[in-house]
């Protein structure tokens, strides 16, 4: 038993964190998972001594475990988590703890762990943070700060987490423009699978929740861990198994080299990694959602329907175009309007202006006034598109300032993307000029909210003159222009977009209110963006815009009713220009947009669930009130079936014991699908709704209409009696 004094039990929502920080080492995770009940302190010994596992790699002077911060020096022959060098000296560390602090967190945080320890060898200090949320999400970070005379250059800080031997399948994600976080499964498999990112954003392709689960973990059962960089820059994310029995899931910043070079007493903070735990997905993401929706700064206020300028005008604005649009979107409904791309200096495509960050007087010679007083007449408040980091050289900005452009090595200019180029925001003088720029207009107009854009990857930009790599210092610097801006404009709302959906994830909405999920408003293909967005983001903050009858990103023509189902789960928006919708048209979508009004409450504060369902051409997903008194669900259908009609399916996350009510909601009451064109019966449909115990509809569920491909039906739940 000697030397095991430094055991610590975190314990919250379910999830259990025991770690020993025993022997001066780093600590240990010796049990991350299902909570374990209060133990004793002779207990936890018990359960240390009972796991702790056997000597690895080379000969060492006794077991050596992997820490939360993997080091060489211990033979794990791995990823390391701090990685670096100075001259002379050799790369690893073998870090000594010198203090441990527990204590309680102020809410949505229950308890932390710092941990302080040192390499005098290396010439480094170390802090590590652990946190644990009530809702059993854990984050991690490290500070290193340099201690000798010298340089240290950084090459990273890795913070990993270890997952049990039977975690044996890996999921995450991939993906392009226009679809964004399809999931990708593969064996958990001795070696490295790495998902790494030099983008200057998470990207498309973003392994966003890089997961590790029990064989065919699913929404509802198979136990999974699943770790996410909450960082909007470069990023590292890796599943690592070695045949000494470990597995870990690690997660941070990826830094370029020569990025980080800590002189004496500098330090490097590492953004922090998340950890989430939970039986099935729905588990897993839920404690995101909790933790999400237990800050102080989470959006309360009912969530307005946005009506986009995007897709509806492009760069072709006028005062009278939009003006009409403004009528046409507050008659059904719309309590936002978003000014997209256009509205400045010479902003009339996308080869010039970017930057210039007045209104376009040849377009609006009064001003924004005229529009905003429109819009704001119509009770609708307004938001305004912004991409504050990037530049057109055809533009004023880059005439004055050719110095503030991000350059490769040498001044060579990166290829041009979308005709744009990065602005230096770690420049004081670049960042002050837009930070007065867009203070003014958030001063002079009445805007809600900014939609922040970000159209190019970073990839090869570096510091101008030294060519290094740029991101590290340039995404500290967005962050900050927000927070002033937030600072200085108290209610300022901001939407973060990057050419859609590739700039989403824990850090970034740390500082924001709503992502833009993708430039797809396809509802076909938004049903998986949307689906695996939401493994993270809850509803109120995820836009989902209805589009026009043939999506503008696909050329796929599809139903009003279809469209406008999809987007009821998230924050609705319209995206179509509805001043050519006909009459008909707009009555049904103001109907859909009553809808939305009605049940948003339950949307943007339920639990998201989804159904296990063995057939890939339908989707049931919802969400539950937390007190389980009501549910919404969606039955999606994406694809033609191989089964015909398809079997129960559960409706998961009611209270077993209440009894409720299930009927159709929603426009669509009739159901428009193979069902009733032929005449298949629904029986609980056609007798008006089931009424049913939770554990009856949980356990065996209920037959789902047999629908046509890019269908919806709407599932209402309420108690019975
Ligand atoms: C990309 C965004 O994703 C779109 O929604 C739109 O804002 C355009 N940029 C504007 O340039």
């Amino acid at each position: 038993m000697s030397g095991r004094t430094g055991l610590h039990h975190l314990r919250a929502g379910g999830v259990s964190l025991v770690l020993d920080v025993a022997d001066g080492r780093l600590p240990v995770v010796v049990h991350w998972g299902t909570d374990l009940g209060e133990l004793t302190d002779a207990e936890l010994h018990a359960l240390a001594l009972g796991v702790a596992p056997q000597p690895f790699g080379y000969p060492v002077d006794g077991p050596m475990p992997v820490s939360v911060l993997p080091e060489a020096s211990t033979g794990w022959p791995g990823v390391r988590g701090v990685a670096g060098h100075r001259a002379g000296a050799a790369p690893s560390t073998r870090f000594a703890v010198t203090a441990v602090e527990r204590d309680e967190r102020p809410a949505p945080w229950a308890s932390g762990l710092t941990v302080h320890a040192t390499d005098d060898a290396a010439g480094l200090d170390l802090r590590l943070e652990i946190e644990q949320a009530h809702t059993g999400l854990l984050r991690l970070r490290a500070a290193i700060t340099s201690r000798a005379g010298d340089v240290y250059d950084l090459a990273g800080v890795l913070p990993a987490l270890p997952v049990p031997a039977r975690a044996t399948e890996l999921l995450d994600f991939t993906g392009h423009q226009l679809r964004e976080r399809a999931p990708q499964r593969q064996p958990f498999a001795h070696g490295t699978h790495e998902r790494s990112g030099h983008r200057g954003r998470p990207g498309f392709d973003s392994g966003f929740l890089l997961c590790a689960g029990e064989p065919g973990f699913g929404a509802r059962s198979g136990e999974v861990w699943g770790v996410h960089p909450g960082w909007s820059g470069n990023q590292r994310m890796l599943a690592e198994r070695s045949h000494h029995g470990v597995s870990l899931l690690a997660a941070g910043e990826l830094l370029e080299p020569g990025e980080v070079r800590l002189g004496p007493d500098e330090s490097y903070v590492s953004p922090w990694t998340y950890a989430t735990y939970g039986v099935g997905l729905d588990d897993a993401g839920a404690r995101v959602h909790d933790w999400l929706r237990a800050r102080p700064e989470h959006p309360r206020s009912p969530r307005p329907v946005v009506v986009n300028t995007w897709e509806a005008v492009t760069f072709d604005h006028s005062l009278d175009r939009l003006t009409a649009l403004a009528d046409a979107a507050a008659e059904v409904g719309a309590e936002r309007f978003v000014l997209d791309d256009g509205w400045f200096g010479a902003r009339r495509d996308d080869s010039t202006g970017l930057g210039d960050w007045t209104v376009a007087r040849d377009v609006y010679p009064d001003g924004l006034w005229p529009l905003v007083d429109h819009v704001r007449a119509l009770g609708m408040d307004v938001g305004l598109w912004v991409e504050p980091e990037m530049v057109n050289p055809d533009s004023d900005l880059a005439r004055a300032h050719p110095e503030w452009v991000l350059t490769g090595a040498g001044g060579r200019l990166p290829g041009a993307a979308r005709n744009q180029q990065v602005l230096d925001l770690a420049d004081p003088g670049a960042f002050d000029h837009v930070l007065v720029r867009l203070d003014a207009l958030l001063a002079e107009y009445p805007i809600a909210c900014l939609k922040w854009d970000h159209n190019r990857e970073v990839g090869e930009a570096g510091l101008p003159p030294s060519g290094r790599g740029a991101v590290h210092a340039q995404t500290h610097a967005v962050l900050r222009l927000m927070d002033t801006l937030r600072a200085r404009h108290p209610g300022l709302e901001i939407e973060t977009c990057a050419s859609g959906g590739g700039r989403v994830d824990l850090g970034i909405l740390q500082h924001t209110d709503r992502v833009w999920a993708s430039d797809s408003t396809d509802a076909h293909e938004r049903t998986a963006i949307q689906r695996w967005t939401s493994l993270l983001v809850p509803y109120e903050l995820l836009g989902a815009h209805v589009s026009a009858p043939v999506a503008p990103t696909s050329d796929r023509a599809l139903p009003l009713d279809f469209r406008c189902a999809v987007a009821l789960f998230g924050h609705f928006g319209i995206e179509w220009d509805v001043t050519e919708a006909d009459a008909a048209e707009r009555r049904r979508l103001a109907e859909w947009v009553a809808l939305f009004q009605e049940r948003r409450a339950l949307l943007h504060s339920g639990r998201v669930v989804h159904a296990d369902v063995p057939d890939p051409a339908y989707d049931l997903h919802g969400v539950v009130a937390h007190d389980g008194s009501e549910a919404l669900y969606a039955w999606v259908c994406t694809a033609s079936s191989d089964t015909w009609p398809p079997p129960p399916v559960r409706l998961p996350g009611l209270s077993a014991d209440r009894t409720y009510r299930v009927a159709l909601d929603g426009p669509v009451r009739e159901l428009d699908g193979i069902a009733a064109r032929w005449g298949v019966p629904l029986p609980w449909v056609e007798a008006g709704g089931a009424v049913l115990p939770g554990r009856v509809l949980g356990e065996v569920g209920l037959a789902m209409p047999v629908l046509f491909p890019d269908r919806a039906v709407l599932l209402r739940v309420t108690p019975a009696g």
